[in-house]
């Protein structure tokens, strides 16, 4: 009697731990599931575009120049024809190749261009206003694209954003508070009132016709109805007006430049990410390769130790980053050796699970900056199997906040990813060195990752994100998230993310999203802690190939984003 019932109990109790499991699995967040192609970006209107055009038989690239150009009219926060970015792809055939097409800093430039008469930073000159603009990159990045690779007319990839530009785009909530905090800015670079400068609510549709007017201009004359004739016209004579010093031989020289990808391996998976002049690359091999050695999948995630292990590895290679990095084609930088492992686990010999290493013991810096932080990452995967993964800004949010006259486009404020005054931190609290000095025609050092990971020679995911100095750990966390703890790519993305970066020396978390004792435990090992409401720790558009084929999407719920396929 009794052994029968223990084994009535034994069996209830199976049958309630599996029934848990089973409930576990139903409520398993999953993104929207494809067939064959994707498109997830910043605002459902630009990857419905894309995926309009993978769906007329263009290819990932066509869908590019479709979805970059849409974003620059439905969200001009961080959309773009007045900034730059990058972009990782892989063909179908497994070829893989970068394109940079990040700003520059105008002929006239130099290294002291922000300090005053004693030496110290101009405050908010290297951001706001004319001043603070490098030459644009996206026009000559989508054309270089659409040369390559692209397959269906550019006139049919641009017509889409003109017909957004001129019949309008609806104001979202999320826009709306954009639009109020930037609105101050505004008035104060421009010496007019563009259509940006209006009280929009939430529903408004918002027309931009000189936009249009632009667009049209690149959609007839190509790549020079940007950087020559009346859009460069309207743009340096803005520019002059407002007191910057953009030339047209500025706009005339600006190439976009085709790179070798940093590509290293993570356990089973080949990462192909962003080179110089972008960080992100290199810091995002030296963290893996950091952390490599541990047995990370037997960690809890986001548990102290997950998180202890991830900020010592991020804040050894935010020190060397701060150090090293800039623009490979003006300084040297000894990018094997940075990633080379017996130097990262040299690195990696002060690590001690008791206690935090102090950054003042890797090196030294100092406080945080005050901008809103916008730029937008797109992720695409087209019906041959080819996969695109683009991140481009404007910088902060609306960039330089400077809406070029007549032309209705924003410029960016990228100057300011340069390093102004060696040890001053940026607007992302960043610090820098000789190597990230401003230079004539040199590229600014960036932190965007656009990133694509194999599995055995085959495609497995393509992501990026928003974020500043965040960018690189948010793309490490969805990474280690997929590979480390097999969670689908919605599931990881919605994951709650941290970051450290060196200096300042604190983790910073996102609100309400690490239980408390995990902090306490943190702190108590000496690590600070910030956990701060407007705080934004990117926005993760992702695509996953899950083992069937088919294509699961991670759109980050922290925005308007949304995935579109087929
Ligand atoms: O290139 C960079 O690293 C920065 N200009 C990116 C800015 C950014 O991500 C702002 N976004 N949230």
């Amino acid at each position: 009697m009794k052994t029968r019932n223990i084994f009535i109990t034994f069996l209830f109790l199976s049958l309630l731990i599996i029934s848990c499991k089973t409930s576990e699995k139903k409520e398993k967040i999953i993104g929207k599931i494809s067939e064959k192609a994707m498109v997830v970006s910043a605002r459902m209107e630009a990857s419905k575009i894309g995926s309009d055009i993978l769906q007329k038989g263009g290819n990932a690239y066509d869908a590019m120049v479709a979805t970059h150009l849409a974003l620059a009219v439905v969200y001009p926060v961080a959309g773009n024809i007045g900034g730059g970015g990058f972009m990782i792809y892989r063909n179908t055939d497994g070829t893989k190749g970068a394109l940079d097409f990040r700003e520059k800093a105008p002929i006239i430039a130099h290294k002291d261009m922000y300090l005053d008469a004693e030496g110290n930073v101009i405050e908010n000159k290297s951001v706001l206003g004319a001043h603070a603009v490098g030459i644009p990159g996206s026009v000559a990045g989508l054309f270089e694209v659409h040369e390559k690779f692209g397959s269906l007319p550019f006139k049919d990839l641009i017509q889409p954003a003109i017909n957004l530009a001129r019949n309008g785009i609806t104001i979202t909530k999320k826009q709306q508070s954009d639009l109020e905090n930037a609105k101050e800015r505004f008035d104060k670079v421009n010496n007019y009132k563009s259509v940006f400068n209006e009280d929009w609510q939430e529903g408004d549709v918002l027309k931009q016709e000189e936009l249009a007017q632009t667009l049209e201009r690149i959609r007839d004359f190509g790549k020079d109805g940007f950087y020559k004739g009346k859009t460069a016209d309207l743009l340096v004579n803005y520019v002059t007006e407002l007191g910057g010093i953009i030339t047209h031989e500025d706009l005339e020289k600006y190439q976009a430049i085709w790179r070798k990808p940093i590509s290293f391996n993570y356990k089973d998976y080949t990462i192909n990410t962003m080179t110089l002049p972008s960080s992100g690359g290199i810091c995002l091999a030296q963290i893996l390769k950091t952390i490599e050695p541990f047995d990370v999948s037997k960690l809890e995630h986001n548990s102290t130790e997950y998180v202890q292990l991830l900020t010592e590895a991020e804040r050894r290679s935010y020190a060397d980053r701060a150090n090293y990095l800039g623009d490979i084609d003006f300084v040297k930088v000894p990018i094997d050796s940075l990633t080379d492992q017996n130097y990262i686990n040299k690195r990696m010999s002060s690590f001690s699970w008791d206690k935090a290493t102090p950054s003042s013991e890797i090196s030294h810096g100092k406080i945080l900056g005050y901008e809103s932080n916008e730029t937008t990452h797109y992720s695409i995967v087209d019906q041959f199997g080819n996969a695109v993964s683009v991140t481009t800004t404007l910088n902060t949010g609306y960039g330089s906040k400077v809406v070029v006259k007549g032309a209705g486009f924003i410029l960016n404020n990228e100057m300011d990813d340069f390093s102004s005054k060696p040890g001053v931190p940026n607007v992302y609290g960043l610090v820098g060195s000789k190597a990230n000095a401003i230079a004539p025609e040199k590229r600014m050092l960036s932190s965007m990752t656009p990133t694509i990971v194999e599995q055995n020679g085959k495609l497995k995911m393509v992501l990026g994100t928003p974020g500043g100095s965040t960018i690189i750990t948010s793309v490490l966390q969805n990474i280690l998230n997929v590979t480390e703890f097999n969670m689908g790519m919605q599931e990881s993305v919605d994951k709650p993310r941290f970051h450290h970066q060196w200096l300042p020396d604190v983790i910073r978390m996102e609100p309400n999203g690490f239980n408390a004792q995990t902090i306490s435990k943190l702190e108590t090992l000496g690590y600070e802690i910030l956990e701060r409401n407007s705080l934004i720790i990117g926005r993760v558009d992702a695509i996953l190939v899950l083992p069937n084929g088919k294509l699961e999407a991670g759109a980050d719920k922290r925005g308007d984003d949304s995935a579109v396929g087929f």
